[in-house]
């Protein structure tokens, strides 16, 4: 097989090295890709892992591609998988239609209420001259949000009525997120643990991955401005087996019933946020429509099976939910994120250490915002440059490992947590 990966970041390198480990993989290509795609620093003996800035469509066509895996929403909810699949050729990933999940907040949340799926009160507001009256029906501030994609920065918690009416004013008002905005969801707060749960799903069957954990915020002990994710870690304890079961009985399963009934099948990676409530309850948050990054690089590091097979499958429609299995070890993944992170990060930093850090049993570095500089160098070329992915028989040897890999590693102006796993309850905190 020919995998075709589109994306450029590390969700999308750690599923080229997943791919490439298929045995019925011989190539993968990855547009367009960064440094860790390039064909210079392919790892496999005996196989073929490079970039291309080519466009997905034409460049399928050309190399005729056996399967294609989108990483990225946006073309995601613009269509890409429809226009690929129209085209003749085999794409992992939901339709445009089925990508509204992710793409319209209003929309997920309009249809967890059609469904049944348990999830916070919300109301769908466009008109400014009605926010007042609605924010007041909410005894605690509510939570607002953008309708539309907004890379992660469309949410505003808020810790007042006050603010939350100037927030969702703003949003409405164009200034901030332009169309994205044109719509705005108040919802109801909940409390409890995030955790973030990945299921492959082909329309009606799935294969679900083990529960991880995100860490948001840029500083250790959750302090700074929120980032696009400074690390993961998986299994995370937060998810136990009855919350698992309640998950798949409350949420998922009437996802893909309910899709499916609606006329937008989802197939693809459905990537749900959920709240688990002190009383141990699961409260859908929101839903992502595709592999999370950096979820994606503790999930494949403790998954066993034939990715490219189990994806191909799903693509079809004819998915073995056996297919894919939790391998029973812990993975944990530190961002080491770039000078300026995450206002303004610099770029052309030279990155040292990379040799030295995979060398460390057990941890593989998956590239984000890297690049090859005209001399060959490995330099930073965007804000979360390196995912270093440990594994281990422990969350604690996960969290060694990552970290031993980390401390080879430097450019100017690195950033990282030490507090990776922390949430996991261990006192893990990298000198
Ligand atoms: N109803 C809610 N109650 C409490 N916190 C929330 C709620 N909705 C969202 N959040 C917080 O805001 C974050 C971002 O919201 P989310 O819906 O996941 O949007 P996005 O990931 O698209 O920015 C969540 O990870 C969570 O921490
Ligand atoms: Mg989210």
């Amino acid at each position: 097989m020919k995998v075709l990966v589109v994306g450029s970041g590390g969700r999308e390198h750690a599923l080229a090295l997943k791919l490439l480990q298929s045995p019925s993989v011989t190539e993968v290509i990855v547009s367009p890709g960064n440094a860790g795609t390039q064909s210079l620093l392919a790892p496999t003996p005996g196989k073929t892992l490079r970039s291309s800035t080519e466009a997905p469509l034409a460049l399928a066509q050309r190399e005729r591609v056996d399967l294609v895996v989108v990483g990225p929403e946006v073309p995601l909810c613009e269509g890409l998988v429809d226009e690929l699949t129209a085209a003749g050729v085999l794409a992992y990933g939901p339709s445009k239609l089925a990508a509204e999940l992710e793409g319209s907040k209003a929309f997920m949340k309009g249809f967890a209420a059609r469904h049944g799926i348990p999830t916070a009160r919300h109301v769908v507001v466009t008109q400014a001259s009605e926010l007042d009256a609605l924010v007041k029906t909410f005894d605690v501030p509510p939570v607002v949000k953008a309708d539309g994609l907004c890379s992660g920065k469309g949410v505003v918690v808020a810790e007042t009525h006050e603010e939350a009416l100037r927030a969702a004013r703003e949003m409405l008002s164009g200034a901030r997120f332009g169309a994205a905005g044109a719509t705005v969801v108040l919802e109801e707060r909940l409390f409890g643990n995030e955790a973030s749960i990945h299921a492959i799903c082909d329309g009606e069957r799935y294969v679900l991955l083990h529960a991880a954990q995100d860490h948001k915020r840029i500083f250790d002990r959750d302090e700074g401005p929120n980032t696009g994710g400074m690390g993961t870690y998986a299994p995370a304890p937060v998810v136990t087996p009855k919350v698992m079961r309640e998950f798949e009985e409350l949420v998922l399963v009437p996802t893909l019933r309910g899709m499916a009934a609606e006329g937008r099948p989802f197939k693809g990676t459905l990537f749900a946020g959920i709240m688990v409530t002190p009383d141990e309850h699961v409260r859908l948050i929101e839903f992502n429509v595709r592999f999370g990054d950096p979820e994606t690089q503790v999930l494949l590091a403790t998954l066993e099976g034939d990715l490219a097979q189990t994806l191909a499958a799903a693509a079809r429609g004819a998915l073995d939910p056996t297919s894919l299995s939790a391998s029973g070890e812990h993975a944990v993944c530190v961002v080491l994120a770039a000078q300026g992170y995450p206002d303004a990060p610099r770029k052309g930093d030279v990155i040292d250490g990379l040799g030295d850090a995979a060398k460390v049993p057990g941890v593989v570095v998956i590239h984000a915002g890297t690049a090859l500089d005209q001399f060959g160098n490995v330099v930073t070329a965007g804000g979360r440059v390196l995912g270093i992915t440990g594994r281990g028989k422990t969350l604690k040897e996960a969290h060694t490992r990552a970290y031993q890999a980390v401390h080879k590693l430097g450019f100017s102006g690195m950033q990282y947590r030490r507090d990776i796993g922390g949430r996991a309850g261990l006192t893990l905190l990298s000198e």
